[in-house]
């Protein structure tokens, strides 16, 4: 079953007094359940851009975005089962990791404290954060970080999974790393969550100004 499609999706950024940016000009894709894709490109291509969009966090020029057949288009961010790990973490400082796991959590549903712990313990334990639970995000190396921003993001049981710029480092477990050759500088990740994901690539063309 496909369970993202994008369909012709763009996005001209524009501004007062600067030329519009076309940032995305008619993306087209589909993601069958279990697979992964990588959309690699030079920066400033609009990977970021399609992440956003596709996580509610942006808005759509134009074209759709549907999972599992229904259009999600027009629904806030909070309306979409979408997680997000994002380039630069986006930790809440003043919360501990297993605060900032448990936060959308609490934030989402009404949730049932002693099932938010276990859920923390379970994540924590799949992508080993269990001894940093009560760290802060500042004491943290950027491979902890990183791992606290992918468990934060797969905690909600995404039905898509976004991963921006996941470079895998040296301390990030083997099972948390994306399956697919990931040296490229610029690569973006889009999966449905499954352990044993296939892997696809596409090339993500350059953005051009236009009036
Ligand atoms: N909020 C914004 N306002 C205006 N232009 C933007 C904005 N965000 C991104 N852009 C522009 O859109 C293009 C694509 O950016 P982005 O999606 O971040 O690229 P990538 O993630 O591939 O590096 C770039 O030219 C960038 O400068
Ligand atoms: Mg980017």
């Amino acid at each position: 079953m496909t369970e993202l499609e994008l369909r012709d999706l763009r996005k001209t950024y524009r501004a007062r007094g600067r030329p519009a940016v076309d940032a995305v000009r008619g993306i087209d894709l589909a993601l069958r359940s279990g697979e992964l894709l990588g959309l690699l490109g030079p920066s400033g291509c609009g990977k970021s851009t399609t992440l956003r969009m596709i996580a509610g966090l942006e808005t759509v020029t134009g074209g759709d975005i549907l999972v599992g057949g229904a259009s999600i288009t027009a629904r806030p961010a909070q309306q979409r089962n979408i997680g997000v790990a994002f380039e630069n973490y986006a930790l809440y400082p003043p919360l501990t990791v297993a605060q900032n796991l448990a936060f959308g959590l609490r934030a989402r549903r009404r949730a049932d404290r002693a099932d938010v712990d276990r859920k923390v313990k379970e994540i924590a334990e799949r992508v080993d954060l269990t001894a940093i639970l009560d760290a802060h995000p500042a004491g943290l190396s950027s491979g902890q970080k990183q791992r606290v921003s992918l468990a934060r993001a797969l905690i909600r049981e995404p039905d898509v999974l976004l991963l921006d710029e996941p470079r895998p480092t040296s301390t990030q477990p083997s099972a948390t790393r994306p399956a697919a050759n990931s040296s490229a500088s610029s690569a973006t990740w889009a999966i449905r969550p499954s352990w044993s994901p296939t892997t696809r690539r596409r090339p993500c063309p350059s953005p051009t100004g236009s009036r």
